[in-house]
């Protein structure tokens, strides 16, 4: 059934969070460095990745179904099956077993290991590797060669706060920080690369510290700002954060650093304090306000984005309306909403009070409809700013763009521009997800 001559083609399909996004482009430099191409759209590929995602819902069974589609669809043929990720960590030996078709399971901290897995599968050998060495893996990968305007760098992975409802501590393992050193020539190195924005990922990318170039201890704000000395990098983002990990540092340089964006991914997940117990979330409602009012007073126009889970294990009504004042309150910019999922091997999983499905959908609803009237009235207050947008890709009509306004709001015009364009934008119509904008400027030179 296998798939045994060294493939010529490749396609990495990443399901999840932005750090899959980041680990996919990367493996995807590695397999081009060893002469593999990216397979031409529309055509099958010899190798498919499948960088998967554990965080929530049945992620097994979509990477169960996805490997039956590629055998399928490969006929007497089938593709050399990879599975990364999450999932990969998680449920590694279980593929092995179930799915024949895959010829390597590959963890998130041991991708660089994937062209001497590949060399074993053509010889018809499966192989795992789930291990997590330190750091290992970015000594280990290609340096940056290609990249859009807006490019991620991953600054820090793993996280120690054990939520009780959450796999990553599990998948993808402690908190560990990336060098500064190797940060920096990263960045420098994407931005040589095309790159006009880079956003610092981590699962809890404020908890990243190092020791910068003299030697003295750094927080992710120490890093911010000699990263903004960068010349040709014009914007900087990072995401996501933990309340737990914020820093008075880290809130000044919102109204110090220009090239700092004025947005904030800052998960909360409940408004209800028994229901941030019950999470291990150790901040309360309460605390997560007055956060986000430091952060106003440094830069009052910062938009908040947020994370939110309904259908928690033992949310009442009450404890759900309590959410939803919050929301209210903070007036969010953007944020994501999830049910509740359990995860095997979580504490929440095996908690007395599992939220009836009906009451979760009924609940995600009303949780939606308030985020997106905050989202409305967030765009609807922008109308007339003039801002830079970044130009990131074309529009569907003739002669308009698209690109993102510093608080992360899609803006489409029409005019003279380019991909990787920074242009000057009086934002003039509002919708629920983008705003209309008016071409105040072409490109930056
Ligand atoms: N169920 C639902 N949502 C979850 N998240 C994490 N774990 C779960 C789960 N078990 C959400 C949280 C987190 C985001 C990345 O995913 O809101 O912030
Ligand atoms: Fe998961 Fe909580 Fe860590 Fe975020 S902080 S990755 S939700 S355990």
């Amino acid at each position: 059934m296998r798939q045994t001559a060294f493939p010529k083609t490749f396609r990495v399909k990443s399901f999840g969070c932005q750090m899959n996004v980041y680990d996919g482009e990367r493996m995807a430099e590695l397999l081009a460095d060893q002469g593999i191409a990216p397979a031409p759209e529309g055509e099958d590929a010899d190798l498919v990745v499948l960088n998967t995602c554990h965080i929530r819902e049945k992620a097994a069974e979509k990477v169960y179904s996805d490997i039956g589609r590629l055998v399928k669809a490969g006929g007497d043929k089938p593709p050399m099956i990879a599975v990364a990720g999450c999932v990969a960590q998680a449920e590694g030996e279980e593929i092995m077993t179930r799915a024949p078709a895959v010829g390597m399971v590959v963890g998130p901290q041991a991708y660089h290991r994937l062209p001497e897995m590949i060399a074993r599968a053509a010889r018809g050998e499966r192989a795992t590797d789930t291990d997590m060495p330190a750091d290992a893996k970015f000594a280990a990968l290609p340096a940056r060669r290609r990249s859009a305007p807006s490019a991620f760098l991953t600054v820090q992975e793993g996280c120690d706060k054990f939520c009780t409802y959450c796999v990553v501590p599990y998948t993808r393992g402690a908190e560990i920080s990336r060098p500064f050193g190797d940060l920096v020539s990263e960045a420098e190195k994407l931005v040589e690369a095309g790159a006009r924005e880079i956003t610092l990922l981590g699962q809890n990318v404020n908890a990243w510290q190092g020791e910068d170039d003299a030697g003295c201890s750094a927080g992710l704000d120490g890093l911010i700002r000699t990263l903004a000395r960068i010349p040709d990098l014009q914007r900087i983002r990072y995401t996501t954060s933990h309340p737990n990990d914020v820093t008075d540092g880290l809130i000044a340089a919102h109204g110090e650093v220009d090239k700092l964006m004025p947005y904030l991914h800052l998960p909360v997940q409940s408004g209800s304090d028994r229901v941030l117990k019950a999470m291990n979330r150790s901040h309360t409602a309460e605390s997560y306000l007055k956060l986000l009012d430091r952060f106003r007073a440094a830069r009052p126009d910062i938009a908040i984005s947020g994370d939110f889970i309904v259908g928690f294990p033992g949310e009442t009504e009450a404890e759900f309306e309590d959410t939803l004042r919050l929301v209210d309150a903070v007036g969010y910019a953007h944020a994501f909403s999830f049910k509740y999922s359990p995860r095997p091997g979580t504490p929440a999983a095996g908690m007395d009070g599992q939220v009836p499905r009906e009451v979760m959908d009924e609940r995600l609803q009303r949780l939606q409809a308030a985020i997106a009237r905050g989202q409305l009235a967030f765009n609807q207050a922008s109308v007339g700013k003039r801002c830079t947008v970044l130009v990131d890709r074309r529009g569907k009509l003739p002669g308009q763009w698209l690109g993102k306004s510093p608080w992360l709001q899609s803006v489409f015009f029409k005019g003279e521009a380019a991909i990787g364009d920074l242009v000057e934008v009086e934002l003039a119509e509002a919708g629920p997800n983008s705003l209309a904008g008016r071409l105040l400027q072409p490109a930056h030179a």
